[in-house]
Formats: structure tokens, C-alpha cells, sequence
């Protein structure tokens, strides 16, 4: 009997310990986790202060958000070719179109350009697409000035841009500018 009610209040202060170690890691955490709080927000890499609660990730090759594309590997070869370093828009007009128009890719040509032009030059390339109205007309493509334009000028503004129209230098490759091109001839041609 003597025994069993040892066992029993061993028992009990066991639990009552627990309770205590219990309660105070509850403490702890809610104390870490006020001054990680307080302390600041945490930055893009998962820091806050001094403290890293998931470095695994953030270290990483990876990109960053805006950084640079990493330089290909030395010795790579473009599979494509490689882009005609364009010093200005006079050499521009003596680069040759590449890109033949056809009817397999005029779909194509019109895609791209409804897609990134026609906001400011509209559907025809008579300068009246729905950003134009706010912003500034641009000229008319269709007219003779531009039907005698080289195609090689009509792809130095895509890549570089001109006063105010913004350069395409990024979201359109070179292959789709020479198409962007051939589509400008089909509006002119109408
Ligand atoms: C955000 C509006 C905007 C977009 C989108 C835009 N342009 Fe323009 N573009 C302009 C404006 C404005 C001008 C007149 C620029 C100037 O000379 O001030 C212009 C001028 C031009 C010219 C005449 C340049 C010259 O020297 O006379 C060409 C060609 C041209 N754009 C082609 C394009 C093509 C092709 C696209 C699609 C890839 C395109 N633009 C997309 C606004 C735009």
C-alpha cells in the first residue's frame, strides 16, 4: 500500500514537472516569436535581423529577382546564330531581312504584331491604336515614307526603340522582329 501511494505521488510530480517544462517552452516560443516580430519584417532572402529561419533556400544559383543572366559557359556556341551587332540606324539599313514572308509564317508576323504593337500603331499601323489616344499618336506606317523604309530600320526600332516609343530589346527575339517587319509590309501592301 505503502508502495503503490509512493508510485502514485512520484507519478503526479512527474506530471507536474512536465507541466512546467510544458508551460515554459510555450513561454520561450511565444517570446522568440513576438521579439522576430517586433525585431522587423523579413527580407526576400528569409532573413530577419541576424537570425535565418530558411537558409536552404535563399543560397541557391538560382536568378534573384532582376539580376543579370549568368554568361554562357565559355566556348558555347549560339545554336541560333548569333545577333548582328547594330551600331546605328544607318548600318540598320543595310542589314538585310533573313526572314522571307510567306504565307506559312504571315499568322505568325500578324500575331506578334497585334500582340505588342497595335496598342499604340492599332490594327492598320495608321498610328490610332487605343493607347495612342492617350499618349502620343505615332505616325502612320502605311504611308509612302515608310513603304520605302528598309526593313533593316523598321528592326533597329523594335530592338532599340525610338524617342518615346519604348525598345523591344527584351521581350521580342530577333527572328520575331524580321517577322514583325514582313507584317508591316502586308499592311502596307493593303
Ligand atoms: C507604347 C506605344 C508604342 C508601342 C507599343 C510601339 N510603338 Fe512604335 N512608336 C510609338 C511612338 C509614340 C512613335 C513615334 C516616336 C517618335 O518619333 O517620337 C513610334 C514610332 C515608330 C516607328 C517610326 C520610327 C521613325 O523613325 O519614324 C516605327 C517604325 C515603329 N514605331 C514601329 C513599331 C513596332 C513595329 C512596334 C511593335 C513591335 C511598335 N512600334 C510598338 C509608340 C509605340
Amino acid at each position: 500500500m505503502r508502495d503503490y501511494c509512493s508510485f502514485k505521488a512520484l507519478a503526479a510530480r512527474r506530471r507536474k514537472r512536465r507541466k512546467v517544462l510544458l508551460r515554459s517552452l510555450y513561454l520561450f516560443a511565444a517570446i522568440m516569436y513576438t521579439a522576430l516580430t517586433i525585431s522587423g519584417c523579413g527580407n526576400d532572402n528569409g532573413q530577419i535581423g541576424d537570425f535565418r529561419y530558411r537558409s536552404d533556400m535563399a543560397d541557391q544559383p538560382s536568378f534573384h529577382k532582376h539580376e543579370d543572366p549568368l554568361p554562357p559557359v565559355k566556348g558555347t556556341v549560339p545554336v541560333a546564330g548569333k545577333e548582328l551587332a547594330i551600331s546605328d540606324s544607318l548600318a540598320a539599313t543595310r542589314v538585310a531581312n533573313p526572314v522571307e514572308r510567306t504565307p506559312a509564317n504571315a499568322d505568325s508576323s500578324k500575331f506578334l504584331y497585334e500582340t505588342y504593337c497595335t496598342p499604340c500603331h492599332g490594327l492598320s499601323a495608321k498610328g490610332d491604336g487605343l493607347v495612342a489616344a492617350k499618349f502620343q499618336r505615332p505616325p502612320d506606317l502605311t504611308t509612302q515614307k515608310y513603304r520605302t523604309t528598309p526593313d533593316g530600320y523598321f528592326y533597329y526600332v523594335i530592338r532599340n526603340g525610338r524617342l518615346i516609343m519604348p525598345s523591344y530589346y527584351e521581350s521580342i527575339k530577333s527572328r520575331e522582329r524580321w517577322l514583325i517587319v514582313n507584317h508591316l509590309r502586308t499592311l502596307q501592301d493593303k
